[in-house]
């Protein structure tokens, strides 16, 4: 039966395809956009301290979670909790995690079509001479007001991303990613080197690595705790979905393991681009907020001898992190319509990216953020409540739903079946019982400032 839904669904080919997949997912503009931005903010290398310290505890415990009941029911998240509680209304925390993919995709293309955007100003020469901070400031006020450009954009990232996944599992996403993803760790590391040998890197480097514990505080950690969510795509199926073409004979927590590291290894190696070079250019801040990536970098791109160059490959950068990570969001409607619905994956891409489209056209015509077109902050919005919100609760349902009613011994097997013994058992059933739990508890306590991609102008 299995081998008969593995080729109706599709399954990955290696353990190397399901990593570079899931990695791809994870590593994203929240890498190397929102987590130097936090660390700005909060106060620098204590809240990457922090950080990590999560992704251990609850990041991966709750990782494992989620692919150990994906690939336990070998379905979509509505269908997964449907097989192991039927005719309840568990389903519908599947229900919400389609819904917020499909919501995420849309304004992350949007993000994902100013990269395209910024890359084209940059091999353009519009940063080249003397470049100001009201310049940059201006280029982004017209660049993201420009609706047609922006949409354009939008639009095309939709088209790559539906192009991609309607290639299904083994053809598209596994080939596209594995391709992607290695040209994004080189162009990383080349970068990362560029700036820590710029002049005047070192002040910015030991903003990043020096902790200065008096900046400890409790906002750090709750900032730490959405950071990870968002950043490792936990809490809207996605993992459940990627964990559903699992083989049985994986082990979930190496393969869990190396996602989680490879997420934060790219998101501290984007650190090593941001803080370097913001210390080397006089003037700049690292706590300049959202704006970092689009108004301050190009002002140093101006600036540096090869900005050009640099220039160019950040934003081609970001573009790709951005596509590798829409790819999985677009594969849970699919995955949820191809098993639920009965529906062929090209009808179920065609329809899930049109609906995309159509959710991600007011973000995209909302300038950034700002009101041209609905008289609301349409891309905040979104990001307030599908970025965060429903991110928190459905990772909190999955918890409550594993420990009561899917039982933790059911889950442990599932995790087992991979593997000889499953050393950490008890710190993992600590973590999926009680840390995780209350940590979501406290994020959706103090949710209103846990900002995200709400402020983006
Ligand atoms: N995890 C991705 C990132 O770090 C973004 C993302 C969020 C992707 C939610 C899927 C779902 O940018």
């Amino acid at each position: 039966m299995h081998s008969e839904e593995y080729s109706h669904r599709g399954i990955w080919s290696s353990k190397i395809a399901f990593i570079f997949a899931a990695a791809g997912s994870a590593i994203g503009p929240g890498n190397i956009w929102r987590f130097p931005m936090m660390v700005g903010n909060n106060g620098g290398a204590v809240f990457v301290i922090v950080y990590v310290l999560v992704v251990v505890l609850i990041g991966l415990p709750v990782m494992i979670a989620e692919l150990s009941l994906g690939r336990h029911s070998q379905r979509n998240p509505v269908g997964t909790f449907e097989r192991i509680k039927p005719r309840t209304p568990w389903k519908l925390n599947g229900y919400l995690g389609v819904l917020t993919s499909l919501f995420i995709l849309s304004y992350i293309s949007v993000i994902a079509g100013w990269a395209v955007g910024y890359f084209i100003k940059v091999i353009t020469g519009t940063f080249t001479g003397e470049v100001t901070s009201q310049f940059t400031e201006k280029v982004f006020i017209e660049f993201t007001s420009n609706q047609f450009q922006v949409f354009l954009f939008f639009m095309l990232t939709i088209g790559i991303t539906v192009y991609i996944v309607s290639k299904g599992i083994q053809g598209g996403i596994e080939k596209w990613v594995k391709a992607l993803m290695p040209f994004l760790l080189v162009l990383l590391v080349f970068l990362a080197i560029y700036a820590i040998s710029l002049p005047g890197a070192a002040k910015g480097l030991a903003f990043y690595l020096n902790p200065d514990f008096s900046k400890l505080k409790g906002s750090v950690v709750v900032y730490a705790l959405g950071q990870a969510f968002f950043s490792l795509s936990l809490g809207m199926g996605i993992m459940i979905t990627l964990g559903s073409y699992i083989r049985k004979s994986e082990n979930l927590i190496s393969l869990a393991g190396w996602v989680c590291f490879s997420d934060t290894f790219i998101a501290i190696l984007a650190g090593f681009i941001i803080f370097p070079t913001l210390s080397a250019i006089p003037g700049t801040s690292p706590s300049t907020g959202p704006g970092l990536v689009f108004q301050v970098l190009p002002l140093i791109f101006s600036k540096i001898p090869g900005g050009l160059i640099f220039g160019s490959l950040f934003f081609i950068l970001l573009f790709i992190a951005a596509v590798t990570s829409t790819i999985s969001l677009l594969e849970v409607p699919v995955s949820f319509a191809i098993d639920e619905l009965k529906w062929s994956r090209t009808k179920a891409v065609w329809l899930s990216g049109s609906l995309a489209f159509l959710l991600g056209a007011p973000s995209a015509l909302s300038s950034g953020g700002m009101t041209l077109f609905t008289k609301i902050d349409f891309m905040g919005t979104i990001d307030f409540f599908f970025g965060n919100l429903t991110l928190a609760i459905s990772a909190l349902v999955t918890c409550i739903f594993i420990v009561y009613v899917w039982k933790l011994k059911n889950a442990i097997k599932e995790i087992e079946s991979g593997i000889k013994r499953f050393n950490l058992r008890f710190l993992w059933i600590f973590s999926i019982t009680i840390l995780a739990p209350a940590a979501i508890l406290i994020i959706l306590y103090f949710i209103k400032t846990i900002t995200g991609f709400s402020s983006f102008n």
